[in-house]
């Protein structure tokens, strides 16, 4: 790819990039979120025009006006989000992907199954064809979506951030897999924003920022602090400091609770642990365990069917999302956009959301814009809010100043109890690192604060003391000081801590 500029109105996601791959490499992107790396790839693929630039195969200039020319040229890409359909077998949905006008619609099914066994078991994709969708776990979706690819004959595979959904044993089962791949003779490129599976992973490294390559490089010849500055632009701490936690009395306790979700099934399955001050206790899982069910029972969201939550010592179960906060709860909650803030509300508004009908910034029924834009100034000064003003509506932040501000306002309230929910999703490392400053101050300062995150290195840097979720129950608490990362990688599989095996065969 040579000189690739692609424009949304507003972005330049792509300034002019260079980019090649050669036979039988792994050949990672790295940037952070909005580099430009999945654009990148969707001009590659043929779902986006370039503006500009030259896409050169075998020696071949090309130019793809639909995936279909890509992935009749060899390419296949599997993207984020996967394109499969539950209730159709592995068999039933790779066909369907294939049928275009120019092919026969019936194909002969038993050499299809035989094509797509042969395949899955030359490369240990470990697949089934006539496995129904919805039975599979998410790796291995994932390993149907390369096995689609293969089929349709692809030399080139495309990941995007193929990581982002699997465990750590199931990363490793993937890595294993691509391995197999170039060994016989396909290309791979790489999407992650994570250093350690990228260095893992790839053959050389191409880093991405603001839409411009910053090198490439051999990852022999690099490492993880050299990658940071490039993805980051400057030096960066991989993981903040923190002092042993000193932990006093529990303020958040929450005994053999129960909840269902949307769906009306039993998210929750008896879950009980408690927070005490002074203390970062992380929730540890795979997206999709319960943990957005117990973010939203605890915040009073959503309804118990049994078991208690006890802030401070009030037992707040089932109570209101405003009675939890007179309780002493703050909460970050994971949909930002959709629970942390409100859109076209100014940024002082936002900030002192939970407050404004208290003094001082009501005084005898008088609303005093003065002082509640003073105490805005205030707070995005020291939270360091990027915002042209403190009336600038919150939707035109970005992901990180809006996490910022909610950081900013949940504090404020000074809480007894902090539920942080994927407090760090979708934002660049240096908002990362400030977040994660931030939390451990707090802790400092005494704050209990319950972490869920999906994101395990997150987890690790922070929690003093980490339970797993798997199934809706809590399988494992470890202590992060002793905390191994393949034992909670199994732990996240629903395996249950050693020790408890007696107790569980017992049972
Ligand atoms: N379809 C689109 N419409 C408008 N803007 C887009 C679109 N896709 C991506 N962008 C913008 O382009 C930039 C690069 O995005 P993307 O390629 O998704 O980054 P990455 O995959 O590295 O996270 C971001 O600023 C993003 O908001
Ligand atoms: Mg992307």
């Amino acid at each position: 790819m040579r000189g690739i500029v692609k424009r949304f109105p507003g972005v330049v996601a792509n300034a002019g990039v260079d980019f090649d791959l050669l036979p039988g490499e792994i050949h990672a992107l790295l940037g952070e979120n909005g580099a430009g790396k999945t654009t990148l790839m969707n001009v590659l693929y043929g779902l986006y025009e370039p503006d500009a630039g030259e896409i050169w195969l075998y020696g071949k200039r090309v130019s793809f006006a639909s995936p279909r020319d890509a992935i009749a040229s060899g390419l296949g890409m599997v993207h984020q989000h996967f394109m499969l359909i539950p209730p159709f077998t592995v068999a039933e949905n790779i066909i369907l992907g294939q049928r275009s006008p120019r092919e026969p619609l019936l194909e002969d099914r038993s050499s299809v199954y035989e094509r797509l066994l042969a395949l899955s078991e030359r490369y240990g994709l470990a697949i089934q064809p006539d496995a129904e969708v919805w039975t599979l776990s998410v790796g291995e979706q994932q390993r149907v979506e390369i096995l689609k690819a293969l089929y349709r004959g692809a030399e080139v595979l495309i990941l995007d951030e193929p990581t982002a959904v699997l465990t750590p044993q199931e990363v490793e089962e993937l890595l294993a897999i691509l391995h197999r791949l170039v060994d016989e003779g396909k290309s791979i490129i790489f999407i992650s924003h994570k250093l350690d599976e990228v260095l893992a992973a790839s053959d050389r490294i191409t880093v991405l920022r603001d839409g411009k390559v910053v090198d490439t490089v051999d990852a022999s010849a690099t490492n993880k602090k050299a990658l940071a500055r490039m993805m980051v632009g400057r030096e960066v701490v991989l993981r903040v400091s923190k002092k042993p936690a000193n932990p006093r009395e529990p303020r958040l306790i929450v005994r053999e609770l129960r909840a269902n979700s949307d769906r009306g099934l039993p998210a929750l399955r008896g879950v009980s642990f408690e927070v005490r001050a002074g203390e970062i206790f992380g929730i540890a899982g795979v997206a999709g365990n319960g943990q957005s069910e117990l973010e939203e029972v605890i915040a009073g969201l959503r309804r118990a069917t049994a078991g208690q939550v006890i802030i401070c010592d009030k037992d707040t179960t089932n109570c209101s999302p405003r009675e939890v906060g007179q309780a002493g709860l703050a909460h970050i909650p994971s949909d930002r956009y959709r629970r942390g803030l409100l859109k076209d509300f100014s940024v002082a508004d936002n900030l002192v959301l939970q407050r404004v009908s208290s003094p001082p910034f009501t005084v005898h029924g008088v609303l005093r814009r003065d002082v509640i834009r003073q105490e805005a100034q205030r707070l995005v000064r020291e939270f360091d809010v990027r915002t042209p003003s403190v009336d600038t509506p919150a939707g035109k932040l970005s992901g990180g100043n809006a996490q910022k501000m909610i950081l900013a306002r949940e504090l404020a309230r000074n809480p007894r109890v902090l539920l942080a929910a994927q407090p760090t999703r979708g934002l660049d490392v240096s908002a990362i690192e400030y977040v994660h400053r931030r939390l451990i101050e707090q802790r400092d300062a005494g704050l209990a604060i319950l972490l869920i995150s999906t994101e395990l290195e997150e987890i690790l840097t922070l929690s003093d003391r980490i339970g797993v979720m798997y199934e809706g129950e809590i399988v494992g608490v470890v202590d992060a000081r002793e905390a191994n990362i393949n034992e909670i990688g199994l732990m996240m599989t629903g395996s249950k801590r050693q020790g408890d095996d007696v107790k569980e065969g017992a049972a």
